[in-house]
């Protein structure tokens, strides 16, 4: 991946900030995004580059306006003359999904709608503002980060699981239309994974211990757990693969 370079959304915590240790770790340059953690940042920047050599910068995003990922990206163009691969992966919690992330009877449109800005509207900007990019180089690889909450019921994840469907099927259309560019597109579905994100659910001591007694290998997720298949998704290994969702999920989506 030397000369490549990958833009992930919400690089600074769990899934995403592994993602961006595993591209660099393989020659890549990384462009993410941040929403409060700019120290985060600029702390990861330093470290990175003087273990990998490769170039590495962050920018300020809120996905609850997706549109503004286009001036985000002008600042990408100023620092980077190439992109090869977008992972739509930054997802917002606290007061920002209330009436969204709760018992069906306590959802509410505002939690739900929040939740469809940050999840599908963001992945649509996001992957829209990549594909001008790639295809002047002949072509990349989008990903959107799903989970399977839309496979297994979770408590208090119907917001999250059912736009996650929705996203998945958002990651069907592009490929179908982007294909001709050069650009593959295909989901990644983690399982529960230990993360701030889980951590935050009023349950997490019980959903982790649930997760580890359901999974064949008998352990929870962790964020590392879903890179190897996003720098598959991005390498030529699976050049002939687009519009599908890889689930990693430890085996429990069966076993459950
Ligand atoms: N954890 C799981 O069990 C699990 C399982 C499967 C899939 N996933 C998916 O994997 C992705 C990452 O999840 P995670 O668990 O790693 O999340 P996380 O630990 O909560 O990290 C969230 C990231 O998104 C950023 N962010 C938060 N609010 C934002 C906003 N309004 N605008 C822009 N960026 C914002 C955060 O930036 P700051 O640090 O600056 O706030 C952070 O970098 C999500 O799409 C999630 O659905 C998670």
């Amino acid at each position: 991946m030397h000369g490549k370079t990958l833009f992930v959304s919400g690089g600074t915590r769990g899934i995403g900030k592994a993602i961006v240790y595993a591209f660099a770790e393989k020659g890549c340059n990384v462009a993410f995004t941040y929403a409060t953690s700019a120290d985060t940042a600029n702390e990861m920047i330093a470290d990175i580059e003087a273990k990998h050599g490769v170039k590495v910068r962050a920018y300020k995003l809120n996905i609850l306006e997706p549109l503004t990922y286009q001036a985000v990206y002008k600042e990408f163009d100023a620092d980077f003359d190439r992109l090869d691969y977008f992972i739509s992966n930054a997802i917002i919690s606290g007061r920002a999904v209330v009436g969204g992330f709760g018992p069906f009877m306590r959802l509410k449109p505002r939690g739900l709608d929040n939740i469809w800005t940050a999840t599908v509207d963001a992945f649509v900007v996001g992957a829209q503002e990549a594909a001008k990019r790639m295809e002047k180089t002949g072509g990349g690889s989008i990903i959107s980060m799903s989970s399977t909450g839309n496979l297994v019921y979770t408590p208090n994840y119907a917001g999250h699981g059912t736009n996650k469907a929705a996203v998945e099927t958002m990651v069907k259309y592009a490929a179908a239309e982007l294909g001709e560019k050069g650009i593959r597109v295909n989901a990644v579905s983690g399982g529960p994974i230990d993360t701030d994100a889980l951590k935050a659910f009023p349950n997490y001591e019980y959903v982790k211990q649930e997760v580890a007694a359901r999974s064949p290998l008998s352990r929870m997720g962790e964020a590392e757990d879903l890179t190897g298949a996003c720098l598959f998704l991005c390498g030529e290994g699976s050049s002939w693969l687009t519009g599908q969702t890889i689930i990693i999920d430890g085996g429990t989506t069966f076993a459950s």
